[in-house]
């Protein structure tokens, strides 16, 4: 396992990727089991994931990509979306803490409460913003367990939402927020970081 600064240093967009190599299923279930810890608002865990491996799936995931070609070349092409009723599976997730005792009766109908209040009163564009939002929080940390395997990615969002939608039969209520291309990276097509500004341009503090 890398340390995580050097993880953070060395994970970049990929161009290109070394074609014919796959990603075996221990990676991602190691990848996929680590993503569970990450944060989400209320812990109603917003992210869902949609793999596709098969040379049938990226295809079509490449003409869903207006061809990019480092969705062709890629191991896998992964979709990232965003539940935008995830917050009606509450009963079910405090359910479960309620039944493991990491909260008693009384919390269980505040955090009910509270949830559906917030996601009701802020309505479309709130549940809207809210899919986008945990779902990019995740999709962050899958890029860098990625790396921590040794796999390289890139965080894509140039591609036709229901196209995406048809491949993988994703229901209406779950946004597709991301696409993530992920393989070995060509190093011929490695390219220097861009600019980054520093952090005075864009950290207050007061
Ligand atoms: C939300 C988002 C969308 C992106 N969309 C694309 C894309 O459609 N195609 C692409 O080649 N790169 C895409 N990128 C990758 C960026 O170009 C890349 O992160 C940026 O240039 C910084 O490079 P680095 O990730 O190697 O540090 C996207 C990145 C993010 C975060």
């Amino acid at each position: 396992m890398e340390d995580f600064l050097s993880i953070v240093k060395t994970r970049r967009s990929a161009n290109k990727f070394l074609p014919n190599i796959k990603v075996p299923r221990k990676d991602f279930e190691e990848i996929f089991n680590n993503l569970s810890q990450a944060p989400s608002c209320f812990n109603l865990q917003h992210a869902h994931y949609y793999v596709g491996e098969s040379d049938e799936v990226i295809d079509a995931l490449y003409e869903a990509s207006y061809k990019q070609y480092k969705v062709k070349c890629s191991s896998a092409t992964i979709i990232v979306t965003g539940d935008k009723d995830a917050y009606k599976n509450a009963a079910q997730i405090y359910e479960s803490s309620k039944l493991l005792k990491i909260i008693d009766d009384e919390e269980y109908e505040s955090m009910l409460n509270a949830i559906n209040g917030l996601y009701e009163s802020g309505g479309e564009t709130f549940q809207h913003d809210e899919a986008i939002r945990n779902a990019s929080i995740s999709s962050m940390l899958f890029l860098l367990l990625a790396k921590n395997l040794g796999w390289d990615t890139c965080p894509m969002i140039y591609f036709d939402p229901e196209k995406v939608r048809t491949i993988f039969d994703i229901p209406e209520n779950e946004i597709p927020v991301l696409m993530i291309t992920m393989g070995k990276m060509d190093e011929t097509s490695f390219r220097v970081r861009g600019y980054r500004k520093p952090s005075e341009e864009y950290v207050k503090y007061k």
